[in-house]
């Protein structure tokens, strides 16, 4: 047969010689092999390729494959990679729309016209003792179909760019050099059901691997365990398929504890074999407690070993028990997240050790669940999930959004009842399926992601629910078409608002609820995430979510800097849409995850004067295998600690009684109570704040005035500030050091988050961005004393109302400043995005320390998770570094600062919001990548009464919640002290 490029663009064509997809197992010659994981049975073909690009399936070389034709003189590739990040083709990131929208015209099942070609040629070696075994050729990942050659003879096609696609090539090789040509299409039918939100690339992107395959072999295992209704006993079933005639093979079969054995059996013949072995007292396997028992398969002819498979097994039960999804018997609740699989430097081509640090950083933040959005992962993925103790979305790789946008044809929905595309979607459901069943960690299937509703993925779900007894089946597409309600065992819905969420699940208690993404990650977001984690105490059906997502789809640029759609001059794009994640693209986690971290922990406390109430959220685990360490704290300092193991079962309160005393309300005391693992990493945290009244007390020192027409000075010793009657204050200066650069001024504008983007901030509250540039003094007066001088001044507001913003400067002996600003903003007005003063200092003074809420930037609707202490850091390094310039930085319950220059400091005392950035709001506002910013020539420091919520919801309109925007009603003040020294 040969190679018919049709196929490229016929739906129901989608394989061609490729074998049936199996179990991805572990295949090793004999137990040394299998004890050092390094199996002689597997050659990786990665590395370097020889290479041809074309750019259109018109100008593909068709004669590439044969024998004699020289692909010496090629140019050089990688595999796995992407052709386009290796200078084939541009980047190109867009989110619903196909990528060939405003090129071509075309409709479900055509292909575009530009569809690139990449040809690839390795050359391989084979021996005679490899001829001895069959030889099979796998590719993990080819984007988006390819054909396969072997010393110029077709081999094979396949479509579906996440699931292997392996070749029996046995009788295609020999003795000597081998050609392996591989062409491979950008675009395919197969690209219609691949719109997932993501970068779009081409290529060989995951491993290549040449099988040797023993004569008789373990072809496929199926493992599944059942377990009693106490879950003391357990049964381990296995399905084998033993392939080969020799009879004089043994297969022995055991199961081990770590390296105990359990139990054992020895089958004599090959086909198709069934074997259960029991397990008393089994040791469960959760998230909490990710226990894997192993089974050994070995195969023997005539007493020499010949095949040894590894295969860890997890025991657990997953089911719905009265309506609630259920692991082990206990109601589970997902503190999930969605991950891309993504590298800023490679792409999709990510690393097992990249992955296992992804996953690490999800079980350090109280992350329990990962959907492998959308598309199923690298097999290894599966293994760390099992080892590690993640639960898992298995998601097949089917998104047909930009079929059914609004805008399209409604006639072209894809797959919708058009059976035409059936089998092709059942395969690819198939291929995850089979090659991921034996993963404990693997809960539940998902369909596929934003692909309507409809007959197709009816059948889909029936398929897999026939394959699989063991596990449900998620789809959250049937949102937008409830034609077939059975498609999903759960109700999945997205980014429903927690009040939405709380209405659903009240009025349709049918189906276990989840949010398979909710809390819409991009840039300074994720406000007001609590609400969704307290649904899950509050309502048993509410069962938990994905937020979107983990890491950023970012880039790297050559120059270091990451880039976002658009940037490599892709059109059209998303833009900075790729950039979602509570990690930034280089791993570094966002100030997000402080948030999240809090909100998906374990344990719970209630803090108040007299008590302290602990509840064990785990379903799993006794909390005595932590450490409690239970601080009081005065004035930000340490001072009383107690530990304390606390002996809790799992899902139970405990009320212990706050060891602290506190009396004196004029310092501010708090607790703390952090919780600590054996490798003392916190897993939890909660504070409790003790009312304080600290009386403000000024100097009493006398103060020189000097005052013309237009200017007033106040000096007293060691210090002068001095004021334009016509503009505010002009100079502070103490011990001979100017402080001030810049007349400090109102402000009540913040840049633009990506939320406030999308919302139409900018629009809706445009009148205060021209109120925090214009401000106008309208009138100003003094008031002398002998030991301290007050100076009104009256702002007038441009395109708002009369009311004017009262700004009082106090100046006292000592040099201390206070200021009180307020105004009574007048309600035909949109409120005031945030009510501050902006001080632009000197860039020297670049060093903060503040107590308040921290360590990482915090708003009023994301500060659950902040912790109030002393902290302290460079200004340049609180430019939070999110793709897209934004509003950042911020800090709530301030009390104290110091701004440095390392000579001199800057006192503020107040109570207060704060941030000290580089750069003023305005010029944030301009730059949409980090290095339009300009070079830093200035300390902006915003010290505010209150900043809005910065909301989270999602971001394509989500406005900040209205608990969490400032009143345009009532009055706003502002109080703080400046102290220079
Ligand atoms: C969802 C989609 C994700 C991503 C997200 C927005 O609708 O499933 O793939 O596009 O929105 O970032
Ligand atoms: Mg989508």
């Amino acid at each position: 047969m040969e190679m018919n490029k049709e196929w490229i663009k016929n739906p129901e064509i989608f394989k061609m010689n490729r074998d049936d997809p199996k179990a991805s197992l572990k295949y090793y010659k004999n137990k040394e092999e299998m004890e050092h994981e390094k199996s002689s049975f597997k050659i990786l073909l990665n590395g370097v390729w020889k290479f041809e690009y074309a750019e259109s399936l018109e100008k593909s070389n068709d004669e590439f494959f044969k024998v004699d034709y020289d692909c010496t003189t090629w140019n050089d590739i990688n595999v796995p990679g992407h052709l386009q990040l290796q200078g084939y083709g541009k980047p190109m990131y867009v989110n619903q729309i196909y990528p060939w929208s405003a090129s071509e015209e075309i409709i479900p099942g055509e292909i575009p016209l530009h569809n690139p070609v990449g040809h690839y040629v390795k050359y391989i070696d084979i021996n005679d003792e490899m001829l001895k075994n069959d030889i099979k050729i796998c590719f993990h990942g080819v984007e988006s179909a390819f054909a396969l050659w072997i010393n110029g003879k077709f081999v094979g096609y396949s479509e579906d760019s996440f699931t292997p696609s392996t070749f029996d090539i046995s009788q295609y090789v020999k003795a000597g050099k081998n050609k392996i040509a591989v062409q491979v299409y950008r675009f395919s039918s197969g690209s219609w059901l691949e719109d997932q939100d993501f970068w779009r690339f081409s290529g060989i992107f995951r491993d290549v691997e040449l099988l040797l395959v023993p004569l008789t072999h373990l072809d496929d295992l199926k493992v599944i365990t059942k377990l009693n209704d106490d879950y003391t006993k357990a049964v381990v079933h296995l399905d084998l398929d033993i392939i080969g005639q020799n009879s004089d093979s043994e297969i022995t079969v055991s199961l081990y504890d770590k390296k105990q054995l359990i139990a054992s059996e020895t089958v004599e013949q090959t086909g198709k074999q069934k074997l259960h072995f029991c397990v008393d007292q089994p040791q469960l396997w959760s998230s909490e407690n990710p226990h894997l028992y192993q089974i050994i398969i070995e195969i023997t002819e005539n007493g020499k070993t010949i095949e040894v498979v590894q295969q860890n097994v997890g025991i657990r039960e997953f089911q719905i028990i009265d309506g609630l999804m259920c692991i082990n018997g206990k109601r589970i609740v997902f503190h999930g997240v969605n991950r891309h699989e993504f590298s800023p430097r490679t792409g999709r081509v990510i690393s097992y050790e990249e992955t296992k640090k992804d996953l690490l950083i999800m079980k350090e933040s109280n992350i329990n669940a990962l959907r492998t959005s959308h598309y199923p992962n690298q097999a290894f993925v599966y293994d760390l999930c099992d080892e590690l103790g993640l639960y898992v979305i298995d998601e097949v790789n089917l998104e047909t959004h930009g079929t059914w946008s609004e805008f399209f044809d409604r006639e072209h929905i894809l797959p919708n009842n058009n059976l035409k595309w059936l089998d092709n979607i059942l395969d690819r459901a198939n291929s995850m399926y089979e090659r991921d069943k034996n993963h404990p960690s693997i809960l539940i299937w998902s369909l596929g992601n934003e692909s309507y509703g409809g007959e197709v993925i009816y059948q889909e779900s029936q398929f897999l629910r026939k394959k699989d007894q063991t596990r449900l089946i998620h789809y959250e597409g049937i949102f937008y078409d409830r034609s077939y309600p059975d498609t999903s065992d759960i109700e999945s819905q997205m980014y429903t608002p927690a009040v939405d969420v709380e209405k659903f699940i009240t009025e349709h208690p049918e189906k276990p609820f989840i949010l398979c993404e909710y809390a819409h990650a991009m840039g300074n977001s994720n406000g007001a995430l609590y609400k969704y984690t307290d649904l899950e105490k509050k309502y048993p059906l509410y069962q938990g979510g994905f937020i979107w997502d983990f890491v950023d789809q970012a880039l790297e640029d050559k120059d270091g800097i990451l880039r976002y759609g658009g940037d490599f001059k892709d059109r059209p794009s998303d833009y900075d849409f790729c950039g979602n994640g509570i990690v930034f693209a280089d791993r570094t986690l966002t100030p997000k995850m402080q948030e999240v971290k809090y909100c998906y922990q374990y344990i719970h406390m209630d803090i108040d004067e007299d008590n302290i109430r602990i509840t064990n959220n785990n379903l799993f685990t006794n909390l005595n295998k932590y450490t409690f360490f239970i601080q009081l704290f005065q004035a930000g300092q340490l001072v009383e600690e107690i530990t304390q193991i606390i002996d809790l079962e799992p899902e139970n309160s405990y009320l212990l009684k706050n060891p602290f005393t506190v009396e004196d309300r004029a310092t501010q005391y708090h607790i703390l109570i952090t919780v600590k693992d054996q490798n003392n990493h916190a897993v939890a945290h909660e504070q409790f704040i003790y009312e304080c009244h600290k009386k403000e007390e000024y100097a009493h020192l006398d103060i020189t005035i000097v005052e013309d027409y237009l200017n007033i000075g106040i000096i007293g010793e060691n210090f002068q500030a001095k004021f334009s009657k016509a503009k505010g204050l002009t100079s502070y200066k103490v011990n001979d050091e100017e402080m001030i650069r810049v007349m400090p001024r109102p402000n009540f504008f913040r840049a633009s988050t990506n939320n406030d983007v999308e919302n139409k901030y900018g629009y809706r509250y445009s009148q205060w961005l021209p109120a925090s540039l214009y401000a106008k003094i309208k009138f100003m007066k003094v008031i002398k004393d002998k030991q301290k001088c007050q100076i009104y001044f009256e702002y007038q507001l441009p395109n708002l109302g009369d009311e004017t913003v009262n700004l009082v400067y106090t100046i006292f002996g000592d040099g201390e400043i206070v200021l009180d600003m307020d105004y009574q903003p007048n309600e035909k007005y949109i409120e005031m995005p945030a009510f501050g003063m902006m001080f632009q200092l000197y860039k020297e003074y670049n060093h903060v320390e503040y107590f308040g809420f921290g360590p990482e930037e915090n708003y009023i609707d994301r500060n659950s998770g902040a912790i109030l202490g002393k902290y302290n850091y460079d200004v340049k390094d609180n430019m939070t570094k999110y793709l897209y310039p934004q509003e950042c930085g911020n800090r709530t319950n301030v009390q104290a600062i110091k701004i440095s220059n390392g000579k001199h400091d800057l006192y503020i005392r107040g109570n207060v919001e704060f941030s000290a950035l580089p750069y003023t709001p305005f010029e944030i506002e301009n730059a949409r990548h980090i290095d339009e910013l300009p070079n830093i020539y200035q300390t902006v420091l915003c010290i505010y009464e209150k900043q809005m919520g910065i909301a989270g919801d999602n971001t394509w309109g989500a406005k900040t919640h209205d608990e969490f925007l400032l009143s345009n009603k009532d009055k706003h003040y502002l109080h703080f002290s400046l102290k220079g020294r």
